[in-house]
This record gives structure tokens, C-alpha cells and sequence, in this order.
């Protein structure tokens, strides 16, 4: 297993350049399953997520062409071979499930295995089930397995979301472009990934209004073709970065983003006594700063609001503010698994429920410390860069699932880290 060595206190400088988004790949892969035409995207991040995506639609069925280098993948699914997601995928990468509506909507049915326990949290897929069914889905569970099945084909519904799902959204709106009528989705996510994924449905030829609002409108068609597809930049690594930026005090240039969808992490660090210019439509660089940070409390919300995947890297900088402030996740229920990892780096921090209660600012030093899921590590990564000595952070694995070569865009940028075996 591969580890990371980071030596903290070395400036950082210059220019990190943003992938695309990894949030925004997986369903854009999956939506390859909606047509027997050719689908080419373009900007897929070369992450393990991705890679465990292709797998799983290459034992589904498709063709897929995809170079270990290159960031364009070409899929075609002539033919649903198996319509299934194995356990062995699913409990690896739980965004497996979002071939469960592209396929029921396709194939006329799915067989999907239940995604398990998860380091964040229970995260179930009720809500997708339940918006399945009410497109004219027939839902049973055995042996670890959801089977759903719509032979006759899916029909046009009001699917009511009781709670905001991110890939709910995705698989219900995937399912619904080929139902029979209209669908409307109410309670829809409103992250740039699902209008993203609207986007492209639209070019394969979906009928699709109101994404990127609460209630997405569909007229179901009764095929869908071939397209060419841009996914859109990394907000989460984009966001990572800039904290990257703030937390070290460095004048760094972030490019490629899009920051028209890190709103409330600008904001957040204004409070917070950074200064974050956007210099174009797509780069956005932290002013140098020599004055410590001032504390912020910070509330997860769904998009628009500050995103639960950056409220680890959000904690990692608020150790380095001079006072008390309090993180609240609302979205997950046990995503606070990088606080006791901090811990052992020096910060002080209390959990009380779904608060963090951080008090700055601490003096962090490099301790051996074990990434706990994929935002956690990046936390760490961010906190090492301020530590005093050497920090090894274990278990980068998790890391490497949606980070694209981070060390090496790091270290361009000044850095001192280092991958080991
Ligand atoms: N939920 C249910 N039932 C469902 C679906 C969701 O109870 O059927 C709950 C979840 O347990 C959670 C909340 O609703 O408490 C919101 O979960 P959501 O469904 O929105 O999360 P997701 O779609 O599984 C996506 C991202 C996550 C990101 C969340 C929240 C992808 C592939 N994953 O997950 O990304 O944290 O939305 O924004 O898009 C990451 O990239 O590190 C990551 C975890």
C-alpha cells in the first residue's frame, strides 16, 4: 500500500492546474449505458473511481477505449450483456449504483448489490429505489441484492425526493429521459454534476428542463444517440487547492476551475481573513498572506451551500485559526473521522454529535497518520503541508480515488511530498 511522505513548512507558489470532475465522470459513464450509439467524453479524471466505473460498464457490456493517460474516454454498449453490479464493485465505490437507473431504463431491468456500511456513514439507496418504483419499477431484495425490473418499460411520474440524494437525482433523471410521458423530479439536487449530467443527456437527445433548480421537468423519449461531452472541472479539487493556498499563507493560482461553483468557499475564506481573486473565467488565485487567519463557524448544506466534501480540508485550516470555531456536517452523520488524525498532528479539537469544535491556533507537527476515506486524506495532506516535520500518511488508496496525481501537482507547486511503497 502506497504511502504519502510530506515535509511540512516549505512556501508554496505558482500554478495548480483542476482535472475534470469525478462527481460529474461517473454518472456521465454510466449515461453511456442510455444508447447502442458511440459516447465520447472528454476531461474524465484519470482516478481510481473512474476506473472501477469502466470496469464495471465493460462487465455490463460496453466497449470502452480509454487510454491510462489520456482523459478521453470513448464508450459504446452495443448490447446490455449482463444488466448487474457485482458486490465486489459496489462496496468499493458506492456511486456503482448509478448504473441502476440507466439500466432499468435501457435493459428493463437491474440487478445491483446493496452498498453496505461506509466509512461516512450508513448511506442507503432508498431514495433511488423509491423513484424507481414510482416510475413503474418492480423493487425486490435478496441475497444482498436489489433486483429491479420494468419490463414493459419505465412511465413518466412525480418523483418526490424526502431528503436532497446527489445521485439520486442522477439515476432517477437517467431513468426517466427514456420513460414513457413526463416526469418531474421535485426536491431535485442542484449541484453543477447533476446539470452536468443534464447537460450531456441533452446532447444524446433527452428532453430536459429546470436543472440546476429543485424540480426537473422530463418528457420521456424513446431512444437516445450518440454525443461528445466536456465534463466539467473539479470543484472539490479546485476548492482543496485553494484551501491548500489559504492555509499556507502562499499566493497560488488555481486554473482550469470554475468559480462561479466555489461561492460559498470564497465567501467562507473572506471571513476567514483570505483573500481569493478570480483573475479569469477559470483561475482563481489566493493573495499571499502574512496576518493569521481569523476563525469561521462553517455549516454543510447541499449546493449552493458550503459542500460536506471540503468540510475536512475546511477543518484542516481552521487549527491554524487564532480562536474557536465550530464545523457542523448536516449531510453525513459520521464524516469526522480525519478529527482524531488531526488530533495526533497537535490541533485541538472537540466532537460533540455533528459539531467539531476547533481551537486555534495549534502548533502541528508530523505524525504517522491513516487516511480514513478520500476527503479525510486530503485534510491531512492539507495539514502536513503546515506541520513541522515529516508527517507519512498511510493508506493513500483512498486518496487516489478521486484525486489526480495530487503529489505531483502539489509538489510543482513547491511542495515536499513524495510517494512511497
Ligand atoms: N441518503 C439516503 N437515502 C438515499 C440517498 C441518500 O438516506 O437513497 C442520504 C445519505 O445517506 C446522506 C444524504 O442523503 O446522508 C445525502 O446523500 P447523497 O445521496 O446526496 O450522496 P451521494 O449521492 O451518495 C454524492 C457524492 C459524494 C458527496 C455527496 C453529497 C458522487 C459520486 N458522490 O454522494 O461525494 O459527498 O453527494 O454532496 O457524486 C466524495 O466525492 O468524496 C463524495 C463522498
Amino acid at each position: 500500500m502506497d504511502k504519502f511522505v510530506i515535509e511540512g513548512g516549505t512556501p508554496l507558489h505558482g500554478t495548480i492546474p483542476v482535472s475534470g470532475s469525478k462527481n460529474s465522470a461517473l454518472p456521465a459513464l454510466a449515461a453511456a449505458l442510455l444508447t447502442a450509439d458511440t459516447v465520447v467524453l472528454d476531461r474524465i479524471p484519470r482516478v481510481r473511481d473512474i476506473r472501477t466505473m469502466e470496469r464495471l460498464l465493460v462487465d455490463i457490456g460496453s466497449e470502452i477505449d480509454a487510454g491510462e493517460n489520456s482523459e478521453r474516454v470513448i464508450l459504446n454498449t452495443k448490447k446490455i450483456v449482463s444488466p448487474e453490479a457485482p458486490y465486489e464493485l459496489v462496496k468499493t465505490m458506492r456511486a456503482s449504483s448509478l448504473v441502476l437507473g440507466p439500466l432499468v431504463a435501457r435493459a428493463g431491468r437491474a440487478r445491483v448489490s446493496l452498498p453496505g456500511g461506509c466509512a461516512i456513514g450508513a448511506r442507503p439507496i432508498n431514495f433511488h429505489l423509491a423513484g424507481l418504483e414510482h416510475l413503474g419499477a418492480k423493487i425486490s431484495q435478496e441475497h444482498g441484492y436489489i433486483e429491479a425490473e420494468a419490463a414493459n418499460g419505465l412511465k413518466g411520474a412525480q418523483v418526490v425526493f424526502d431528503r436532497i440524494t446527489v445521485t439520486g437525482t442522477e439515476d432517477i433523471l437517467m431513468a426517466a429521459v427514456l420513460a414513457e410521458g413526463e416526469t418531474v423530479i421535485e426536491n431535485a439536487a442542484r449541484e453543477p454534476e447533476v446539470v452536468d449530467l443534464a447537460h450531456l443527456l441533452r446532447k444524446m437527445g433527452a428532453q430536459i428542463e429546470g436543472e440546476g433548480t429543485s424540480v426537473i421537468r422530463v418528457q420521456g423519449v424513446s431512444s437516445l444517440h450518440g454525443a461528445t461531452h466536456e465534463i466539467i472541472a473539479d470543484r472539490i479539487e479546485a476548492g482543496t487547492f485553494v484551501i491548500a493556498g489559504a492555509i499556507t499563507g502562499a499566493e497560488l493560482c488555481i486554473t482550469g476551475c470554475l468559480p462561479e461553483h466555489l461561492t460559498a468557499l470564497i465567501a467562507k475564506l473572506a471571513e476567514a481573513g483570505a483573500t481569493i481573486t478570480q483573475t479569469n473565467d477559470t483561475t482563481l488565485r489566493v493573495e499571499r498572506r502574512d496576518g493569521p487567519l481569523k476563525p469561521a463557524d462553517m455549516i454543510t448544506e447541499e449546493y449552493p451551500g458550503f459542500p460536506t466534501d471540503l468540510q475536512a480540508q475546511y477543518m484542516a485550516l481552521m487549527t491554524q485559526a487564532d480562536g474557536i470555531s465550530i464545523v457542523t456536517e448536516t449531510i453525513f452523520e459520521n464524516r469526522f473521522m480525519h478529527a482524531q488524525e488531526l488530533m495526533r498532528m497537535g490541533a485541538n479539537i472537540r466532537l460533540d454529535g455533528r459539531q467539531a469544535i476547533i481551537a486555534g491556533r495549534s502548533r502541528l507537527t508530523g505524525a504517522g497518520v491513516i487516511a480514513s476515506d478520500l476527503r479525510a486524506s486530503a485534510s491531512l495532506v492539507l495539514a502536513a503541508l503546515v506541520a513541522k516535520g515529516e508527517t507519512v500518511i498511510d493508506r493513500v488508496y483512498h486518496i487516489d480515488r478521486g484525486y489526480e496525481k495530487i503529489e505531483e501537482k502539489l509538489s510543482a507547486a513547491g511542495a515536499k511530498i513524495t510517494r512511497a511503497e
